[in-house]
């Protein structure tokens, strides 16, 4: 059968995977074939056991896989046959030479871009799908336009702004798709035609066009203000815990304002996943570019106050049970850096796991789904740290709980059953907030929440 389009998408990632997955279900016309330079990860993403986790994403896998959706290896084969090419390689943080530790490390999307240019023998539009700094279209655009074959690309950038966890739900039904290119009749051309693949399941007036710097801006700029206010209210939370204030009646208050809103003002133990760190560090050093150091430091302090939150965590603990961990059992729920995700990238779990060990703890981590990722992010300890799956059997013999993702399994344990298994006096650190403390505190636990006044027992 001949398909009407055959679309590429380099990088079969977090982005990349489940965005494909979504594309090849809506659209049965289009044939769409995703390439990683990971051998191991396609031979996954062709298994039962795919290589991420998302609620749904194994059911639309399969249920297009091998009809007009294909995991491969083959990237010339791949580049040669598409006419559009969807671009989702990292794009991690520099950890070398100029910019390193804040601008975006490009050079798989460079990489990519002359792997593109060097396998081509026709025209193809790019789609940057990972998260740019402003202006990068103009480069890749210069690499692959200047060429002796006669072919031409247009890049476009088309940001996935879905969330992990509740990737196949956000891409099925998104607030709006953002598709951005030059505003040459080229340039406007190839967004028809990356319009025209949203309109078989958005709504025409969620999908936007802008020119390519706004569109790449934006991605940064919607990251920028959603860990914005996720430290704002952060911030608010170390206020609460002096004040007797209560961060969830703070928040429920401030929220009911129909100008600010009531998402994305949960109080935590800090905000990780793999992206808002890296793009507001990108940020700030794009603004310190450009000279604008007032912006720079502006957007720095949202990344201090979540690293400040992460740390007072810990102090927090350590300050409450008697000035030392040391040789105490404590278990720490959860591990990714939200619930239903596998995922631990940048997870506040990691921090706070390290700086329990360095005060030499004994570090139980039990978690759903990230045991695997928590046990490579954490291989350079080996004293003082176990893994188990069962949440029952991570807290026997402990001193404290910290929950540390907000899986709904860790509200509904039986937590008088956990309270006799543990060693008195008994702590829970609630860092997500979701456990009833008034309950905990009447079973006999000494509870410590986010933003509110402990509940102690001595
Ligand atoms: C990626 C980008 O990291 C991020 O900037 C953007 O916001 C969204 O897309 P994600 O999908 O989460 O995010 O990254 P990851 O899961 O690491 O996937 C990237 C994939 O690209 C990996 O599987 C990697 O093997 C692959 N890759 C990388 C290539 O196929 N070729 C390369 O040259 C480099
Ligand atoms: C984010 C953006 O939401 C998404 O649009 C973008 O494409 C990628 O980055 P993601 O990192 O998957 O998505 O998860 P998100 O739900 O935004 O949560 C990020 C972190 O903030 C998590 O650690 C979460 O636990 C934390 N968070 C979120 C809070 O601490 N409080 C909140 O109120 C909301």
């Amino acid at each position: 059968m001949a398909f009407e389009k055959n679309i590429l998408c380099i990088g079969a990632g977090y982005v990349g995977g489940p965005t494909m997955a979504v594309i090849a279900a809506k659209c049965p016309q289009y044939k769409v074939v995703v390439v990683d330079v990971d051998k191991e990860k396609i031979r996954a993403w062709n298994s039962d056991n795919l290589p991420i986790y998302e609620p749904g994403l194994h059911e639309l896998v399969k249920k297009t896989r091998n009809k007009n959706l294909f995991f491969s290896t083959e990237n010339e084969k791949g580049i040669r046959e598409s006419e559009i090419i969807f671009v989702s390689v990292n794009t991690p943080t520099k950890t070398f030479g100029q910019g390193a530790g804040k601008a975006a490390d490009l050079q798989y999307w460079e990489k990519t871009a002359r792997e593109i240019l060097a396998y081509s023998n026709s025209s193809k539009i790019v789609v940057e799908k990972s998260t740019l700094p402003v202006r990068t279209a103009s480069a890749m655009e210069r690499i692959l336009n200047e060429n002796s074959k006669a072919i031409h690309f247009e890049v476009v950038s088309n940001p996935e702004f879905l969330a992990e966890g509740a990737a196949i739900q956000d891409l099925e039904n998104p607030d709006r798709v953002l598709i951005g290119s030059r505003e040459t009749p080229d340039g406007i051309a190839a967004r028809k035609t990356i319009v025209e693949i949203y309109v078989h399941w958005v709504p025409r007036e969620r999908i936007i066009e802008s020119n390519v710097w706004s569109s790449e801006l934006s991605k940064l700029t919607a990251n920028a203000f959603l860990a914005q206010r996720i430290s704002s209210i952060n911030s608010i939370s170390a206020l609460c815990e002096k004040t007797e204030a209560d961060i969830g009646e703070v928040a429920h208050a401030i929220g009911m304002d129909s100008r600010i809103g009531p998402k994305f003002l949960e109080a935590s133990v800090g905000f990780g996943g793999s992206c808002f760190k890296k793009d507001i560090l990108n940020l700030v050093y794009i603004c310190e570019s450009y000279g604008l150091e007032k912006v720079a430091r502006y957007w720095e302090a949202v990344v201090e106050i979540n690293e400040w939150q992460q740390s007072r965590f810990i102090q927090n603990m350590l300050t409450n049970m008697f000035n030392t961990v040391a040789g105490k059992k404590i278990a720490l729920f959860g591990f990714a850096f939200k619930a239903n995700t596998g995922d631990t990238r940048e997870s506040p779990a990691i921090y706070v796991a390290q700086g329990l060990l360095a005060e030499q703890a004994e570090v139980v981590i039990t978690d759903p789904e990230a045991l695997k990722n928590a046990r490579k992010d954490l291989k350079g300890f080996k004293k003082g740290l176990t893994f188990e799956p069962n949440p029952y059997n991570a807290v026997k013999g402990s001193h404290a709980i910290a929950v540390l993702t907000e899986w709904d399994v860790y509200r509904e344990l039986d937590y008088k059953r956990i309270f006799k298994s543990m060693v008195q006096p008994a702590f829970i650190f609630d860092g997500r907030n979701i456990l009833d403390r008034k309950k905990l505190f009447d079973i006999g636990f000494n509870v410590f929440s986010i933003g509110k006044a402990p509940l102690k027992h001595f």
